[in-house]
């Protein structure tokens, strides 16, 4: 796909970067590794270490197979550099894989260089990092990676292998706990009526604390936090300890997207024969990547309870058909919200904020919506007539249970809008639909 020119990932400005870099001859793709390291200097490996399902740790098949396939080829003094997330250990038995796999002695070096750019703003956390770290034994090799990066205005961190390794788990692991923190804070705001929103701005303006990842929601996803907590208690338990606040930060993240199902259930009574709408799939705006996504939990919780589900999102929609082939995917938020009676918002895209909720209101049959994000303005919705519940915020206590009402006749009006038309017969039943089919 990248020789063709197709990027795999949405990622915002990768494909206009990486196609003008090909263009420019600075830039090319290979699959094999005799190609791609012939006159290299430097060969970083960026595979990936996805959780192993036997006991949690990381699986480093891939950072080994790259590993025996770089030995096979390598030219004398390449530094290996090691990008993946990788566990303590890892460069250590990069080196002796390399060295066993070699066939004939060569000089070459092993550096950890972890990577600590975010999914949807890759390009700016690579050009303006906060630091970059470097681990090594080699102070030579050390040395030359550093001069890659000389040109970025950041602190550049050297240390020994094991630490640069640890580094990169602690940072992970760290903002994790800040979000499972206040999503704890959250659901104690909510039983005393506080708001978690002022009270992340509050506590974020203390210098020592800082406002970044204290948003409270439905937890973190995607392909890094949660592995990587899971991976460090897995290396703390190895090592004899007992990571008690790790083993907590994954355990409050794996349930707290039902949150969002129990303020539904606590609504409606049950969620038996309901449509709910979900506004984002990804596990964060500005990705397609739906790699532990809560909408799928989310999702995957209501159908198991008996609701209908209708989902949009800008950019995973394609992802998300094949995951869960019961949900009616739509072709906007409005059509995600039509006929529905609940709307979570599970991934918090600009797009969302910017509805016009008066149109939302007069399209869904109960006006519920559960914002997984605090994303949206409350007092808006409210003075709206939503009924809206946010995520540790006072204004989601007390919300009276709400009936569900039958289907207005009122819908008939919307049909004529051109977007929504196609998205009709998804959701009504015959008789209604053959009633709009003649209007
Ligand atoms: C994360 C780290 O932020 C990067 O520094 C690191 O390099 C990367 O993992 C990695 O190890 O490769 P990423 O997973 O792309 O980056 O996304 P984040 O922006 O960190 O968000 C992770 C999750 O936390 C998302 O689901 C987001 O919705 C959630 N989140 C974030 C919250 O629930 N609350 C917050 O306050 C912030």
């Amino acid at each position: 796909m990248l020789r063709d020119g197709h990027m795999p990932i949405y990622e915002p400005t990768l494909e206009e970067r990486v196609m003008r870099n090909v263009k420019e001859g600075r830039l090319r793709f290979t699959s094999s590794y005799a190609d791609g390291l012939c006159d290299a200097e430097f060969a970083f490996i960026a595979v990936p270490t996805p959780t192993n399902h036997v006991n949690g740790g990381a699986d480093l098949r891939y950072v080994e197979a790259a590993a025996r396939s770089i030995a096979q080829v390598m030219p004398e003094g390449l530094i290996v550099v090691d990008k993946s997330t990788v566990p303590v250990g890892t460069g250590d038995r990069v080196r002796q894989i390399i060295e066993d796999s070699l066939p004939l002695p060569l000089r070459f070096a092993v550096v950890s260089n972890p990577e600590f750019l975010r999914e949807g703003s890759a390009f700016a956390d690579c050009m303006q990092p906060d630091r970059v770290v470097l681990g090594a034994a080699e102070a030579w090799a050390l040395e030359a990676v550093a001069g890659l990066y000389r040109h970025l205005e950041c602190p550049i961190i050297r240390t020994d292998l094991p630490t640069a390794e640890m580094i990169k788990y602690v940072a992970n692991a760290m903002l994790a706990t800040r979000i499972s923190f206040m999503n704890e804070v959250a659901a104690i705001c909510e039983r005393v009526g506080a708001d978690v929103r002022m009270v992340a701005a509050g506590v974020g303006t203390d210098r020592r604390i800082g406002r970044a990842f204290l948003d409270a929601g439905l937890g973190y996803g995607g392909s890094c936090f949660p592995k990587d907590v899971k991976a460090l208690v897995q290396m703390g338990l190895d090592a004899g300890c007992e990571p008690e606040i790790l083993q907590s930060v994954d355990r409050v993240n794996r349930e707290v997207c039902y949150r969002a199902v129990s303020k539904l259930a606590d609504t409606f009574g049950s969620l038996s024969g309901l449509t709910v709408g979900l506004w984002g799939l990804a596990f964060k705006p500005d990705t397609d990547d739906l790699r532990e996504a809560p909408a799928v939990r989310i999702a995957q919780a209501l159908l198991a309870a008996g609701a209908h589900v209708r989902a949009y999102d800008p950019k995973a929609m394609a992802a998300a058909r094949e995951v869960l082939p019961e949900v009616a995917f739509t072709a906007d938020a409005y059509s995600a919200a039509h006929l529905a009676d609940a709307v979570i918002l599970v991934t918090d895209w600009p797009e969302f904020s910017a509805l016009d909720f008066a149109t939302v209101k007069e399209l869904m049959c109960c006006p519920v919506v559960i914002d997984g994000r605090n994303a949206l303005d409350d007092r808006l919705l409210t003075s709206l007539g939503f009924i809206y519940r946010g995520m540790g915020c006072c204004s989601s206590a007390h919300v009276p249970a709400v009936q569900r009402r039958t289907r207005p006749e009122k819908v008939l009006e919307f049909v004529h809008a051109p977007e929504i038309e196609t998205e009709v017969g998804v959701s009504l039943d015959g008789e209604v639909e053959s009633t709009l089919e003649a209007a």
